[in-house]
């Protein structure tokens, strides 16, 4: 078998707090294959968004391997993950991390530099542009975050996590924000970016999005309880009428 993208083995994670060491994730073992669209589900405080930040390098687990691609990415040290991350993931993150001071557009061209993708300004805001269509804001694209919805707050933020062309998505409640039908669209992109053969690992509460994914994990207390294969699941219908088109499919 050849390796799959995503190696987690015996995953721990404990957050140091006053009141003593609190074990957000117990040993966790997963493989996941490239081009598999896994949704992870679990309540509140399961550890969804700690196991995400492991995945990408975002935080370092206290024990175990994270080997991604072939690289062990809790052996790295902080430079070479931020310049693994910019080149290979695109993160989608719980709160969206959005500059304040840049557009929507600028934040969109933010990832480009680091992958060295579109040398010019133009190149950049034009494939900034697409995206923004991609998740149906392009008409918001000159404004400062500050100045659009939440929802459309976090499009800008799932647009940043494609622009660099990423082989790994990783998004923590993506359509927390957004209606069912925005949801819908944001679904349907991440549909195509699999289908194009790029991984997505996205963290819900989306029950009905979640039936439509290739795998179901559940995690509860830092434990994964549920692992379920779902071969023909991304041909169930939408629940309503998205029209996304990909600019890097
Ligand atoms: N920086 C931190 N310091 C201490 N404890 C933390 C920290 N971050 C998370 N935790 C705790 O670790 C556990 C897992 O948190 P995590 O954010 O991974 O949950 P989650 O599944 O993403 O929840 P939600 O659905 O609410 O986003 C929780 O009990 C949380 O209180
Ligand atoms: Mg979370």
């Amino acid at each position: 078998m050849s390796e799959p993208l995503i190696r987690l083995e015996g995953v721990k994670k404990a957050y140091h707090t006053a009141a003593g060491d609190f074990p957000a994730l117990r040993g966790i073992d997963l493989e996941i294959e490239s081009g598999e669209f896994v949704a992870l589900l679990g309540r509140s405080g399961a550890g969804k968004s700690t196991l995400i930040n492991l995945m990408t390098g975002i935080d370092r687990p206290t024990a175990g391997n994270v080997v991604i691609d072939g690289q062990a990415i809790h052996q790295m040290s902080e430079a070479q993950i931020t310049r693994w991350r910019g080149r290979q993931v695109g993160v989608i993150f719980q709160s969206f991390q959005l500059m304040p001071m840049l557009t929507c557009a600028q934040n969109v061209m933010l990832p480009m530099d680091f992958a060295n993708l579109y040398r010019t300004p133009k190149a950049q805001y034009a494939s900034a542009l697409e995206l923004l269509a991609a998740v149906e804001i392009r008409e918001h694209a000159d404004k400062l975050p500050s100045a659009v919805s939440g929802g459309q707050r976090q499009r800008v933020a799932i647009a940043r996590a494609m622009a660099n062309e990423p082989v790994l998505i990783a998004a923590d409640e993506p359509t927390g924000s957004l209606d069912s039908r925005t949801a819908d669209a944001v679904f349907a992109l991440f549909s195509q970016l699999v289908a194009a053969g790029k991984t997505v690992f996205m963290a819900t509460h989306d029950r009905e999005l979640a039936s439509r994914v290739t795998r179901v994990i559940r995690i509860e207390d830092g434990e994964l309880v549920d692992d379920e294969r779902q071969p023909s699941a991304t041909t169930h219908p939408p629940r309503g009428e998205p029209h996304v088109e990909m600019a890097h499919a």
